[in-house]
């Protein structure tokens, strides 16, 4: 296994931190299936609440590397079997990125500097995106007569709508924290002399969070985006009703009552 992904565990919050930073932490194939396998641990282990993604050095990431073998040499692989390893779903980014998506446990991801390409992409896939104001965010992959394709159309149009989607990936401008903030592509911006502080006390609350109604929430939320008004309420009521009727609401609403109660 690679040591460009270091891995520590901080009470509930597992951190995963890209650390190539001679490189700018451009994505190897060993890299991406470390950041895998740390998922997989953080999914598995159910003291551990929050994972966090983040990064050593000046960038996040520039992207894929495109020296190495996380994707095929076009010049070294025939068009056909160029062609079948990006429709096959299993050899690309996809499944990773999906599974963060389907995992009932939160992963933020706090991006220190430039996020570009891959790493964009994977980001995309995470619950929650926070920026430094040294951050900024690019898809490059048009300017190398390509086009983001591991979420970097379909979940950032879900995300920020087709106008900014085409800006990003089309016209491959880069954008500022705050402008990703405005798109709606970051959650929040810190200025660098707080960024790592802001960044665990947020992980720190959404551990401490009642871990069923994180997971209830995850996952409907996820649902609810692609339903029409009226199934998305359906979704709501079979959610929230299934919650209410667990030990931990119970637990936790009867104390917060006795509480109130005693008070009144
Ligand atoms: N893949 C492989 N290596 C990369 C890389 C990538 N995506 N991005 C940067 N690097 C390497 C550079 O080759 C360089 O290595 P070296 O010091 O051994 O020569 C090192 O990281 C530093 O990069 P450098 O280009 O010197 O830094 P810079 O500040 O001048 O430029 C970028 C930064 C990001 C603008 C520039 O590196 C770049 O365009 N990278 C490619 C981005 C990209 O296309 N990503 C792929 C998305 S699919």
């Amino acid at each position: 296994m690679t040591d460009h992904i270091k891995t520590e565990t901080r009470g509930p919050v597992l951190i995963a931190a890209f650390n190539r930073p001679d490189k700018l932490n451009a994505i190897t194939r060993d890299m991406a299936l470390a950041l895998k396998a740390a998922h997989e641990s953080f999914a598995a282990d159910t003291s551990l609440r929050v994972m966090l993604i983040r990064a050593e050095g000046r960038y996040f990431s520039a992207g894929a590397d495109i020296t190495g073998d996380l994707l095929p040499d076009p010049n070294q692989t025939s068009q056909t079997a160029f062609r079948a390893w990006y429709r096959a779903s299993t050899s690309s980014l996809h499944p990773m990125f999906d599974a963060f998506e389907a995992c009932e446990k939160p992963v933020v991801v706090a991006h220190q500097g430039p996020c570009l390409g891959g790493a964009l992409e994977m980001s995309l896939s995470c619950d929650y995106r926070i920026a430094s104001t040294a951050a900024t965010y690019g898809l490059p992959e048009i300017d190398l007569g390509g086009l983001p394709g591991s979420g970097g159309m379909s979940r950032l149009t879900r995300l920020v709508g087709p106008a900014w989607a085409r800006w990003l990936a089309v016209a491959g401008e880069t954008v500022s924290a705050e402008q990703a903030l405005t798109m709606g592509m970051v959650q929040a911006v810190h200025p660098p002399e707080r960024f790592e502080a802001e960044v665990m006390a947020f992980c720190e609350r959404l551990a401490a969070k009642p871990p069923e109604a994180v997971a209830a929430g995850k996952l409907a939320i996820e649902m609810i985006a692609d339903l029409d008004r009226a199934q998305g309420r359906n979704v709501e009521r079979l959610t929230v009703g299934s919650l209410v009727m667990g030990e931990e609401f119970g637990r936790i609403f009867s104390g917060i009552k006795a509480k109130m109660t005693g008070r009144s």
